[in-house]
């Protein structure tokens, strides 16, 4: 039986459990915003392993990031083990002074723990008016285009893009599908789509548990393969990380965590466009969305319209949970905050 709950109640059990280990609260609403777009891969199902990890010490709270301005526009950050969403978010805050003197703005970010959705940082930039490219790395979870055994991340892409009444957000992996989207799938005990994994042999397989032990399918083939590598090598090597096997520690709670997260912040006023950009992206977008439907669809959507949709239900009617879910999360608050 699912468990519904509020928006409130969820950011209340995180921060009570966060706070307990005496950690910040910021992680409650990165996850929870996830979990009310139906992106339940990234949402409080992480809560136990987060919490081993800072009482294993792999996780550090309270650490000072050490800052480092390479160019004018070029921030370089080292998280020293901390939390990934509040370095992002503070380092966030600094790049977009930096774009708006010089038209665009990077940011690197090494040592920290993993960043959880990436359009989170994406969207909350294009509702400052900045366009924003955000990247990160995982573990190595899908296989390469014609290949057996997993040797890319899940390697994600996000880009947000100020419009009205809200942003353009696309927010996607690499892979057909998110590795905790799998776990969702075996916590909800249903099989998983054909197509996003193959088992450990290299036979493609619809078993949740199989696909655990096997790898994922990358998204289109050869072209979520490439652009895989290619944001492997850019936010992993680029940032002072690795790519392939020795990213490691967002999933488990063995291992440093040994992601890279790299950042685009684009001024618009910068560029010919800016000052019409938004009413350009509303444009479109609505012309796309009032395109013909293709056979077996309803109508035609943009990136970012699924989960959009089902926030606003969500903040009205409640986020649905697997009650083991659920529970493993109160659990945790009645150990920790005693
Ligand atoms: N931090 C990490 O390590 C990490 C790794 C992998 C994924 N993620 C996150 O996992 C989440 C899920 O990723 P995913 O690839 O499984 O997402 P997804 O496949 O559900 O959606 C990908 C994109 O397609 C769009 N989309 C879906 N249906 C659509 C439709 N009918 N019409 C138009 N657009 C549509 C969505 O709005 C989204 O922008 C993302 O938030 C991503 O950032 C994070």
């Amino acid at each position: 039986m699912p468990v519904t709950v509020s928006r409130n109640e969820q950011i209340d059990l995180i921060v009570a459990v966060l706070c307990g280990l005496g950690a910040n609260e910021e992680e409650a609403l990165i996850w929870t915003e996830a979990d009310l777009r139906g992106i339940h891969s990234h949402g409080i199902q992480r809560l136990p392993v987060m919490a081993t990890r800072i009482q294993k010490g792999l996780l550090k709270v309270n650490v000072k990031p050490e800052r480092t301005w390479t160019t004018g526009c070029v921030l370089n950050v080292d998280g020293r083990d901390g939390f990934g969403t509040a370095i992002c978010e503070t380092s966030l805050k600094e790049l977009t002074i930096a774009a708006r003197k010089y038209g665009v703005a990077v940011l690197t970010v090494r040592n920290a723990a993993h960043i959880g959705m990436v359009g989170y940082y994406a969207e909350r930039r294009a509702q400052e008016g900045f366009v924003c490219i955000a990247f990160t790395t995982t573990e190595v979870l899908v296989h390469p285009f014609g290949g057996a055994e997993a040797l890319v991340g899940t390697n994600p892409i996000a880009v947000g893009i100020p419009g009205a009444p809200r942003p353009f957000l696309l927010d996607m992996a690499t892979s057909v599908s998110a590795m905790g989207r799998i776990i969702a799938f075996k916590h909800r005990g249903e099989k998983i789509p054909e197509g996003w994994a193959i088992d450990e042999d290299g036979n493609p397989t619809t078993d949740p548990d199989a696909a655990l032990h096997g790898s994922l399918s990358p998204a289109g083939g050869p072209k979520g393969y490439g652009l895989g590598i290619t944001i492997g090598m850019l936010a992993g090597l680029l940032s002072g990380m690795p790519t392939g096997r020795e990213v490691l520690g967002t999933l488990d709670t063995d291992h440093r965590c040994t992601v890279g997260d790299l950042f685009i912040v684009i001024d618009p006023k910068a560029f010919p466009g800016g000052e019409t950009l938004a009413a350009g992206v509303k444009k479109y977008l609505d012309e796309l969305r009032a395109s013909r439907p293709g056979k077996g669809f309803k109508q035609v959507m943009v990136p970012g319209d699924p989960e959009y949709k089902l926030r606003e239900e969500r903040l009205v009617s409640g986020i649905p949970h697997p009650e083991e879910v659920w529970h493993a999360a109160q659990q945790l608050r009645s150990t920790i905050c005693k």
